[in-house]
C-alpha cells in the first residue's frame, strides 16, 4: 500500500508538508546509503496515545549515528521533543515513527565528512506489517540464500540505511518464491534474523534467541520479549543456534516494531510444531499486547503518553538499559 501522503514531516527543525519534504538527488545518502534511522510505534491505548519505548529507539539512533561518525544537529532531548511535537502537529492517535539522520547535499565523493548531517521525522499509519491474520495464525517463511553481513563489514548494531540493501535481497527472494519472509543465517551458518525482525525459537519449553554476535540488530522488541519471558517464568537462552533447530522447533516467532510478535508456522515448507501459534508464543504475545492495550500495568515504564493531560511516565528511565540488556 502506498503512503497516504498527508501530514507534516519534521525536517531540520521545520514542519514541512508531506508533498514538499524533498531532498536533492545528489544527496550523499541516496548514493551511498549514509543514513541511520529508527522505526518506533505510537499506540492508541485506552489511556491515550503512547509511544512504545521511544527512549530506547532514540538511544539506538544516537548509537547508530556515533558508529557512523555522524553528529546529529540536535541533542537526544531535542530529538525526543521533536518526535512528540511532530505527532501532536499531525494529531495522530497511533502511528509508525521514522526519524532518520542522513548525509545531505554537498559533494559526491565517497567521503561523507563534507556533507551536512540532516534530520527528518516522518509519521504514517502502519497496521499489522505481515497482515492481521499473521498475528494469530503465523507466516510461512524460508531460510534465505543470502547471509547477514559478516562481522566487521556492515556493523549490525547500527540501524543504517545501507544494511537494508541486504534486507531487501532477503525479502525479495522470499516474496518471489511465495513466502512471507526470509530468515537469514550469519556468515558462520548460524541463525541470525529476518529481513526486518528478530527471531525466537522454542524447543522443550526453553526459549532461544540468537545473540548480538550473530549479526543481528539489537531489537527493542527482542529486549522487551526477553524481559516478558523472564517475568512469565520461562527459561530463555541467548546463544548461537543451528539452522536445523528451526525444523525441529515446537514454536518459532518473529519480533519487531513492525511485526510486533508474529508466529512462524512453517520454515522451508517444514511445519513448525503443529503449524499453529504455540502456547509460549501466545503467552508472550498476550502479555505484550496487554501492556499496549492498557489491560496490564506498564510495570517497566515502556509507554510514554503524547498528549497533555495524559500520564507522562518515566521519560528517560529505560534509555540506558533498553538496547543492551
Ligand atoms: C533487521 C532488523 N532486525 C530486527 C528488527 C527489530 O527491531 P525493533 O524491535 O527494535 O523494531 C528490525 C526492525 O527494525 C530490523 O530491521
Amino acid at each position: 500500500m502506498a503512503f497516504p501522503g498527508t501530514g507534516k514531516i519534521w525536517m531540520n527543525g521545520s514542519l514541512v508538508e508531506w508533498a514538499d519534504a524533498k531532498i536533492h538527488v545528489a544527496s550523499h545518502v541516496i548514493h551511498y546509503g549514509s543514513g541511520v534511522f529508527e522505526g518506533a510505534r505510537c499506540y492508541d491505548t485506552p489511556r491515550g496515545s503512547a509511544c512504545f519505548r521511544l527512549d530506547a529507539h532514540l538511544e539506538r539512533l544516537f548509537d547508530s549515528a556515533k558508529i557512523y561518525r555522524m553528529e546529529p544537529g540536535l541533542s537526544y532531548d531535542e530529538m525526543h521533543k521533536a518526535v512528540l511535537d511532530t505527532i501532536k502537529a499531525n494529531e495522530m492517535k497511533a502511528c509508525y515513527i521514522r526519524p532518520i539522520v542522513y548525509r545531505g547535499y554537498h559533494t559526491l565523493g565517497v567521503n561523507p565528512f563534507p556533507c551536512p548531517v540532516d534530520t527528518a521525522i516522518l509519521l504514517w499509519d502502519w497496521g499489522a506489517y505481515l497482515g492481521q491474520d499473521a498475528l494469530a495464525n503465523g507466516v510461512d517463511v524460508r531460510v534465505s540464500s543470502w547471509s547477514r553481513a559478516a562481522p566487521n563489514t556492515f556493523p549490525t548494531l547500527a540501524k543504517t540505511s545501507a544494511n537494508y540493501a541486504n534486507s531487501s535481497l532477503i525479502k525479495m527472494e522470499a516474496i518471489a518464491e511465495g513466502y512471507s519472509e526470509g530468515i537469514a543465517l550469519d556468515t558462520g551458518g548460524y541463525l541470525s534474523e529476518g529481513s526486518g525482525q528478530n527471531l525466537f525459537v522454542v524447543r522443550d519449553d526453553v526459549i532461544y534467541t540468537p545473540p548480538l554476535t550473530a549479526s543481528i540488530l539489537p531489537g527493542i522488541t527482542r529486549d522487551s520479549v526477553v524481559t516478558i519471558a523472564k517475568d512469565l517464568g520461562f527459561k530463555i537462552r541467548e546463544e548461537m543456534l543451528p539452522r536445523e533447530l528451526l525444523y525441529i522447533a515446537d514454536e518459532a516467532f518473529f519480533v519487531g516494531t513492525a511485526v510486533e510478535i508474529t508466529p512462524i508456522k512453517s520454515v522451508d515448507k517444514i511445519t513448525v510444531g503443529n503449524g499453529r501459534r504455540g502456547p509460549i508464543t501466545e503467552a508472550i504475545q498476550q502479555s505484550f499486547f496487554d501492556i499496549i492495550n492498557g489491560k496490564a500495568a506498564d510495570k517497566w515504564g515502556w509507554l510514554e503518553f503524547v498528549y497533555d493531560g495524559q500520564p507522562h511516565e518515566q521519560v528517560g528511565a529505560t534509555a540506558k538499559t533498553a538496547t543492551r540488556g
